[in-house]
């Protein structure tokens, strides 16, 4: 079974009203081959224009982040039910700049996964070892500990409804990718662990590569056979280089 290919763009804390309208008019004129769909995670202040101004079936948006609480009197906060109210279909938990700067840790970000889901918004829960454990070889059991201690918590299940993203914090805003080699080891050991909680679940989980995707190095990555996708940082705030990994990610579905 063909898993579905995701090309997720994840702006972080950056973009204007200016750049959500020319992202929007990229957008609308792009050709997405089917089986590829195309999610815009910007900063929650653009989300819903971004969303009002979309006119392509194959794009999808999803916030950065959510509240671990519903709603009530939790000044600042964005929760679940308000990103599905405004069209999102998708939400990013997880991503180590949350895990290292607002101390998220297990048991927060499976809160927030059954959370996401009960309001129907597909997860995308990030994963990813820091450059010391690459160092050491001990990459493969930390990537295992931390998929270990959330299905601990939320259960086997809701990974049904999910999407995984290995980011090696080392790879991300630096510039340096994972080689191939490194990408499609970790992801197909992700898979197996996965499968020793449910075979057609791990069968079934699209599994996006992140950690400075661009249009040089995409088409390649996406030959991977337990590559599924991406998310994008820094290129998926260039016009040009967003739509030139979009056109890597068609490239590989007409190829198959
Ligand atoms: P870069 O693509 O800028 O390395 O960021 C990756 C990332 O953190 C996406 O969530």
């Amino acid at each position: 079974m063909k898993r579905e290919m995701i090309i997720a763009g994840n702006w972080k804390s950056n973009g204007t009203l200016a750049l959500r309208a020319e992202i929007n008019n990229l957008l609308n004129d792009t050709n997405i081959e089917q089986g590829i769909t195309v999610v815009v995670c910007p900063p929650v202040t653009l989300l819903e224009g971004m969303i009002s101004d979309n006119k392509n079936p194959s794009i999808s948006f999803g916030g950065q982040n959510l509240a671990e609480y519903g709603q009530g009197a939790y000044t600042g906060e964005v929760h679940a039910q308000m990103l599905r109210d405004i069209g999102a279909n998708y939400v990013i938990i997880g991503h180590s700049e949350r895990r290292e700067y607002f101390s998220e840790k297990a048991e927060i970000l499976a809160i927030k996964m059954l959370k996401a889901i009960d309001a129907g918004l597909k997860p995308i829960f990030c994963i990813g070892e820091p450059e010391s454990i690459r160092e050491n070889g001990e990459q493969n059991q930390y990537i295992e500990s931390q998929i270990e201690e959330i299905i601990a918590i939320t259960g086997i299940d809701v990974w049904a409804e999910s999407i995984l993203a290995y980011e090696p914090i080392w790879a991300i805003g630096t510039g340096k990718t994972a080689s191939l080699d490194q990408v499609q080891e970790m992801h197909a050991h992700i898979r197996d662990t996965f499968s020793k909680h449910s075979d057609t679940i791990a069968a079934l989980l699209p599994i996006l590569y992140g950690g400075s995707v661009n249009q040089n190095n995409a088409a390649q990555l996406f030959t991977a056979v337990d590559v599924d996708g991406a998310l994008i940082g820094g290129a998926s705030l260039k016009q040009d280089q967003f739509a030139a990994i979009i056109s890597a990610a068609n490239a590989e579905a007409n190829s198959n």
